[in-house]
């Protein structure tokens, strides 16, 4: 069980948020495979005070969609404050900060990652938020802005605010997504830490969340890309974790059967036409390790119907038996 202020989770695998993906059927899909806590895309605080047409349908959720998790962007309280009150009318559980987002278009405006440069700032954000809120209140941070990673000071120093825990990508700014995760670092920042932490980072398959357990301790880990077109990670995870088993990879059948569902979830959310292009990519993840499919997914970027999307699941099926 995994404590985050006053929500207990049972699962301690969570899915992460990822911009531009993380929408309701793509939380759908991974919680029918056994992500319980789910995140909704970044939306900054600026964002959400001026509640575009664009913002609500990033907010848009439904009854069976919890516990769901909000992430903000920001550098102001200003707009902390306007952006919190603005999500008085939206249901959700718990509330992230982000001091993570390595893109050049967020940090070159003081936000995401840059907050790690100026971790007094940072805490008086987390401040603000924690104040402006009864939702628990958890930072994401990387290792630091650069190599000189500042890591522990910055972590205890956000766990002083009263944050209910922290989620931590085991990579500084500077590297991106290269170079391996630093274990070790994770490790020292549980330690010292009272607050849950939660991992991040490669964790790619049912063995590296292990990997990510074993070395650190951490309380909980988050699965990003390694969700994209597979969501039977949730499935491995707690399958090696619980009984220590290896589950086989699904078979095309199941696949195809889940693209299906998926495709239908996004038609009914989005509209056919929004539905069938937001797939495309999908059709793409789903069928990474299929060496038949390289024509078919050359030939997803021209679909623009529902009828054509299943075509193409189907021929999946018919070259992959
Ligand atoms: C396309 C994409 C979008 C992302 N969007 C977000 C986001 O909105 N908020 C966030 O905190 N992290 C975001 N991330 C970072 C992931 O949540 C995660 O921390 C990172 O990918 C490391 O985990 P992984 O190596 O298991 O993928 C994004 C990553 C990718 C690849």
């Amino acid at each position: 069980m995994v404590k985050i202020g006053n929500l207990t989770l049972s699962t301690p695998v969570i899915l992460a948020p990822l911009a531009g993906i993380s929408a309701y059927p793509y939380r759908t899909i991974n919680r029918k495979m056994g992500a319980e806590l789910a995140y909704l895309e970044m939306i900054s605080a600026r964002a959400l005070t001026y509640l575009s047409r664009e913002t609500q349908e990033r907010l848009r959720t439904y009854p069976n969609d919890r516990p769901l998790g909000i992430q903000i962007l920001a550098k102001d309280p200003y707009y902390i404050l306007r952006g919190l009150g603005q999500l008085k009318n939206y249901e959700f559980d718990t509330l992230d900060f982000n001091a993570a987002c390595p893109q050049k278009k967020i940090t070159s405006n003081g936000k995401g990652a840059a907050l790690l440069k100026e971790p007094k700032k940072l805490n008086s954000l987390l401040k603000c938020l924690i104040e402006g809120t009864t939702k628990p209140v958890t930072l994401k941070m990387r290792l630091g802005w650069d190599n000189s990673k500042d890591t522990l000071r910055i972590a205890k120093g956000a766990a002083d605010t009263g944050i209910s825990a922290l989620y931590i990508h085991g990579r500084t700014r500077q590297q991106g997504y290269r170079d391996g995760v630093d274990y070790g670092t994770i490790a020292k920042v549980k330690k010292a830490l009272k607050i849950p932490v939660i991992g991040s980072g490669d964790i790619l398959t049912a063995e590296l969340a292990k990997k990510m357990f074993d070395q650190t301790g951490v309380d909980a880990v988050t699965v990003a890309r390694g969700a994209l077109g597979n969501p039977w990670i949730f499935r491995e995870i707690s399958e090696l974790m619980k009984n220590g088993r290896e589950i086989p990879r699904p078979k095309t059948s199941e696949v195809t059967s889940q693209m299906r569902k998926h495709l239908e979830l996004l038609v009914t959310h989005f509209g056919e036409k929004t539905g069938v292009i937001r797939f495309r990519k999908f059709y793409i993840w789903y069928t990474r390790g299929f060496k038949q499919a390289k024509p078919l997914r050359t030939q997803i970027s021209g679909i623009r119907t529902r009828l054509q999307t299943l075509d193409l699941i189907k021929s999946l099926a018919k070259k992959h038996p």
